[in-house]
C-alpha cells in the first residue's frame, strides 16, 4: 500500500498492519491481487512495488533490483534478513554482461547450454550492482528464468529484477500462485499467475574457483548433468562451514509447520494421525486418504514438480506428524534429499 504525503508529496510504502507516521497511527492493509497481467505486473515494478512472478524452478518475490527502496520491501514481506544476498534476474545471457566484471568462459559454457533454466552463476559484481542485492559481497547471483510470461516481463524493462523465492523466510517455496497468496497475502500487491512451476525446485548455483566449477546449492540442474557438460564431477559445497553465504545452506529451511520426519528403516509406531508423503507406491503403511503420492510412474522429474505442493498441502491437513520417504540419491532425487534434510532437521531431537 502506498500513499503520498501531501506536504512533502514524498510517496511512503507501508506493509500490512499499524504504523505509525507523524505522531498519528494508521491501519494499513495492502490487497494482494492475484492475475495474468504482465503489464499491471511491469507497470507495479516500474513504480518501485514487490511483484510475485512465476519461474520455472519456483516463484519468485520481484523488485527493480537498481531500486534500494523497492529492494527492502522484499525482506521486509518474507520477514527475511538483509545479510541474505539476492539473485539478479535477466531476459538473455547477454544483459547479464553489464552487471558483472567478468563472465569466466568455463561458466558461459554452461550458462549457453543450460540457460534459460534452473541454473544460477556467483559472478564478480559490477559497480550497477548495488551492496543491498548482495549483502556487501563483491560476488552477485545471475540467471534467465524459463517462463513465457516471466521472459516477456524481463524484456519489457530495462532493469534485472532481484528475486528470492517468494515464501515467508525459512518456509516451503511456493510453486502455485495459491501457494504464494497464502505465505504473502497482505504483504505484496500482485501475484503473476503463470500457473505450476514445471520444475519445482530452486536453481542449481554455481561459481568457479581455481578454474573448477563448484555447485554452492543442488538444484533444478542436477549433478549428472553437470559432470557430463564439464568432463568432470564438480565438488559440492553447499554446508555453512564452506564459507559461500547461500540460505539453502541454513540448516534449518523450507520447513512445514507439521512435524516432519523422514520415513526411517526403524519401523515407526505410525497412527491415523500421521500423514505420509510417498514418492513410489512400494511403501504402504497406512490408510490411503494419509497419502500423497509424488508420482504415480515413480518418475524423479513428476516428483521434483510435485514436492513443495505435496508439502504445503499436507502441512494444510491437521496432521501431527508428516512422514516422508527419502528420494534414490542420484538426478534431482539428491536435490530432494538435501532440501528435506534441511526441512526434518527442525524436527531432529
Ligand atoms: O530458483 C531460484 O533460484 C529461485 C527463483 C525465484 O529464481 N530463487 C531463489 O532465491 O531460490 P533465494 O533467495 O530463495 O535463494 C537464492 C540463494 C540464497 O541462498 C542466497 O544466499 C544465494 O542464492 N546467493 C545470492 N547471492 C549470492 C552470492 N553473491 N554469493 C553466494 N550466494 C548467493
Ligand atoms: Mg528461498
Amino acid at each position: 500500500m502506498s500513499f503520498k504525503n501531501k506536504s512533502s508529496k514524498i510517496r511512503v510504502y507501508f506493509q500490512q498492519g499499524i504504523h505509525k507516521f507523524k505522531g498519528r497511527k494508521y491501519l494499513c492493509s495492502v490487497k494482494t491481487e492475484s492475475g495474468q497481467d504482465i503489464q499491471q505486473a511491469i507497470s507495479l515494478l516500474k513504480k518501485g512495488e514487490t511483484v510475485a512472478i512465476p519461474t520455472e524452478t519456483v516463484y519468485g518475490l520481484a523488485a527493480d533490483a537498481t531500486n534500494e527502496d523497492a529492494v527492502l520491501q522484499i525482506f521486509e514481506a518474507k520477514g527475511r534478513p538483509t545479510s541474505n544476498p539476492l539473485i539478479l534476474h535477466f531476459a538473455n545471457i547477454e544483459s547479464i554482461y553489464p552487471y558483472v566484471s567478468e563472465f569466466p568462459e568455463t561458466l558461459l559454457a554452461l550458462a549457453r547450454q543450460f540457460s534459460p533454466g534452473p541454473i544460477t552463476f556467483i559472478l564478480a559484481k559490477s559497480s550497477l550492482v548495488p551492496a543491498i542485492i548482495t549483502a556487501g559481497q563483491e560476488t552477485v547471483a545471475v540467471r534467465v528464468p524459463e517462463h513465457p510470461m516471466t521472459l516477456e516481463l524481463l524484456r519489457s524493462i530495462d532493469f534485472p529484477i532481484a528475486a528470492p523465492s517468494a515464501n515467508r523466510y525459512g518456509g516451503i517455496s511456493p510453486t502455485t500462485a495459491g501457494h504464494v497468496q497464502s505465505q504473502l497475502d497482505g504483504k505484496i500487491p500482485y501475484i503473476l499467475d503463470g500457473g505450476a512451476c514445471q520444475t519445482g525446485l530452486e536453481s542449481t548455483i554455481v561459481g568457479l574457483a581455481n578454474e573448477k566449477v563448484i555447485v554452492y546449492r543442488l538444484g533444478g540442474i542436477s549433478i549428472e548433468a553437470l559432470s557430463e557438460s564439464l568432463g568432470y564431477v564438480p565438488e559440492i559445497k553447499n554446508e555453512l562451514h564452506h564459507g559461500v553465504r547461500t540460505s539453502g545452506m541454513v540448516k534449518y529451511h523450507y520447513a512445514t509447520e507439521t512435524p516432519l520426519y523422514f520415513m526411517d528403516a526403524e519401523q515407526q509406531a505410525y497412527t491415523d494421525s500421521d500423514g505420509f508423503i510417498l514418492f513410489s507406491k512400494k511403501n504402504n503403511p497406512t490408510k490411503s486418504e494419509q497419502h500423497f503420492y509424488l508420482s504415480e510412474e515413480g518418475n524423479m522429474n513428476e516428483a521434483a514438480k510435485n514436492l513443495y505442493a505435496a508439502l504445503h498441502d499436507m502441512d494444510q491437513k491437521g496432521f501431527k506428524r508428516i512422514f516422508i520417504e527419502a528420494f534414490p540419491s542420484d538426478g534431482l532425487g539428491k536435490t530432494m534429499n538435501d532440501r528435506l534434510k534441511r526441512a526434518t532437521a527442525k524436527f531432529s531431537n
